[in-house]
């Protein structure tokens, strides 16, 4: 049985239910503290809060343990596919082999996008940053599906998370490709996902790209180990726009947004361009550290912290493994990795992120495996945001088939004038 929990506000004694969750992180439920006390719970940053039951993504920040729904990230890492996985987080189980053939037909069905979403393309300047692109275009392209609208669309739920899946890897790499002012490569039905991302990306009309194996692995690999996160910023926003009704594509557009900060999923670019400069600077780093140390020098270690992770990122753990590996295959040597080899082993000697438990998290080595591939920095972000869909979907579908959903509408203590009147423009100095 749960227990309650005792609050003594100004001399009267309130009673709130407890509730605990399979893996007994526990919450103190105050949805009906307003009406009791006249009091709202206030927490910067959300750190505290609990915004949502899920079933989805389970997190120990203190022993960095990362599972999706129920299963370790590193089995999946070593055995499951990207699109496997995605299945697993949206539908709940691994798939079966005719699920999974079903879910590949379907991906495979709507990757084309509308013909005419190809004119959008146009008219964005060859500066424009791919994910400011990629979450017009997502939103452009609800345009496409009427019909799209939450509940009363529930049973086309299926094609249109394939749908969206499917085209933001086909979006991505028609935005690339439109940014170096190159042809347009369509999908080609017989590549499975990830083979078909770098096949839009890098072949040319009259030649195939070349697909090796170990590349296309390292790049599903990053894929899978992005899907989920629980309630990170944009899974919260995409959770935020769902809880209104809005359409799958307008809540996934959302969260392109709000994954473009650098400190969300904007930090695999900045790690790299952090590294290079590093690298230019012919600095061994120490600088960097001594910058980030300094609060008033606006910097920070990319790559470094995490919200609730204060032990190692497993996702990191996965990456740098997996970073040294492709390297090796591909015989590469790029400084950049020495450079983030020091400055995690330098970091992880220092004081400051000792005592501030601050670990290499999933982006300080993504941003090496990807320019092994040859993927631009600006597509980084890019990246993340096709790995992360599975996971926005699947949170999107929790929003969608609870029956006692509500609009999430947070309250806020104000702390601006007190009462005033509206002064005349002539009568003001
Ligand atoms: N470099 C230097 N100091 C840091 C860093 C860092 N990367 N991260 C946190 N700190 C310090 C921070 O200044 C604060 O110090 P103090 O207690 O003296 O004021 C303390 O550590 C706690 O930091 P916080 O800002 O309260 O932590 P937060 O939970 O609000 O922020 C974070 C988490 C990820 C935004 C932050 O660690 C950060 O800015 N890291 C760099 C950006 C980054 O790598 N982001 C990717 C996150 S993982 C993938 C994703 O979610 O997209």
């Amino acid at each position: 049985m749960n227990s309650e929990a005792i609050l003594e506000l100004e001399g009267k004694r309130y009673s709130l239910p407890t509730v605990v969750g399979t893996e007994n992180e526990k919450a103190v439920v105050i949805s009906s503290l307003r009406d009791q006390t006249g009091y709202i719970t206030l927490d910067d940053g959300y750190a505290n809060t609990g915004s949502c039951q899920s079933r989805i993504t389970f997190i120990d920040g203190e022993k960095g343990i990362l599972r999706y729904r129920g299963i370790p990230i590193e089995e999946l890492a070593e055995k499951s596919t990207f699109i496997e996985t995605a299945y697993l987080l949206i539908y709940g189980e691994l798939p079966t082999h005719a699920q999974l053939r079903r879910f590949s037909d379907l991906l495979t069905e709507n990757q084309h996008l509308h013909e005419d979403m190809k004119h959008h393309f146009e008219g964005f300047p060859a500066t424009a940053h791919p994910m400011a692109i990629l979450s017009a275009m997502i939103n452009a392209s609800s345009c496409f599906y009427p019909g799209l609208m939450g509940r009363a669309n529930k049973e086309r739920f299926e094609v249109h998370a394939a749908r969206l899946i499917s085209q933001v890897r086909t979006i991505a790499a028609f935005s690339y490709r439109k940014s170096r002012g190159l042809p347009i490569i369509y999908p080609k039905p017989g590549y499975k996902y990830t083979a078909n991302f770098l096949h839009m990306m890098f072949s040319e009309p009259y030649q195939d790209y070349e697909l090796k194996p170990e590349v296309v692995k390292a790049l599903d690999l990053i894929f899978l180990l992005h899907a989920d996160h629980e309630q990170n910023c944009s899974t919260a926003t995409v959770r935020m726009v769902a809880s209104s009704q809005a359409n799958l594509f307008a809540c996934a557009a959302a969260g392109v947004c709000a994954l473009w900060g650098p400190l969300h999923g904007g930090a695999n670019q900045a790690v790299i361009e952090m590294l290079q400069d590093i690298h230019e600077s012919g600095d061994d780093g120490s600088r960097f550290i001594a910058a980030a140390k300094d609060k008033n020098s606006g910097h920070r270690l990319m790559g470094f912290g995490h919200r609730v992770y204060k032990n190692y990122d497993p996702r990191a753990r996965i990456i740098k493994a997996a970073c040294d590996r492709l390297l090796n295959t591909l015989h590469i040597n790029d400084p950049l990795l020495d450079i983030a080899k020091k400055l995690e082993e330098t970091a992880l000697q220092d004081e400051y992120f000792i005592s501030r438990k601050l670990y290499p998290n999933v982006d300080f080595y993504s941003g090496i495996i990807m320019r092994a591939l040859n993927i631009p920095v600006e597509m980084f972000t890019v990246i993340f945001a096709i790995g992360r869909m599975p996971g926005w979907i699947a949170n999107f579908k929790e929003i969608l088939d609870d029956p006692k959903s509500r609009i999430y509408r947070p309250r806020q203590i104000y702390q601006g004038p007190t009462l005033r009147h509206y002064v005349p423009i002539d009568q003001r100095g």
